[in-house]
């Protein structure tokens, strides 16, 4: 097991989720429009879920004595607030895509419980991705 590739992907994993959670804690200020309330509550709601994705992250990384990022890439914040709710769809569906690329890696270096965690991070996105295409309706 090769706890230094390990931690690279963990740490690309966090970088992901404390992007996701700045730009939904951004979308939930900005969000205006006849629905606003339950979709700023939304946002709010997975700004959350992305935090406890990071503390899974990040505690895992220093238990394998790595050093967890705290560094986001910039937010994607669209002027149109309808244009909110795709963007977080598709960085969602890129999350999914992402994270089966990221447990196939810790599994090839054998890290069992990296994997579950990954495992479990990308049930809620999946479930992340289902809400916000609810929201967007047909
Ligand atoms: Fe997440
Ligand atoms: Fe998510």
């Amino acid at each position: 097991m090769d706890n230094k590739k390990i931690i690279e992907v963990l740490n690309k994993a966090l970088t992901e989720e404390i992007t996701a959670l700045m730009q939904y804690i951004q979308h939930h200020y900005l969000y205006k429009g006849s629905n606003a309330i339950s979709v700023r509550e939304l946002f709010k709601k997975l700004s959350f879920k992305e935090m406890d994705h990071a503390y899974a992250l990040g505690e895992r990384i220093a238990t394998l004595g790595g050093m967890p990022t705290t560094r986001p890439n910039p937010p994607n914040v669209p002027k149109k607030s309808v244009d909110m709710i795709k963007v977080n769809l598709q960085d969602e569906k890129d999350a999914i895509v992402a994270y089966k690329e990221w447990i196939k890696a810790v599994d090839g270096e054998g890290d069992h419980t990296s994997r579950n965690i990954l495992e479990d991070l990308l049930a809620d996105e999946e479930e992340h991705a289902a809400e916000l295409e609810a929201l967007l309706g047909d």
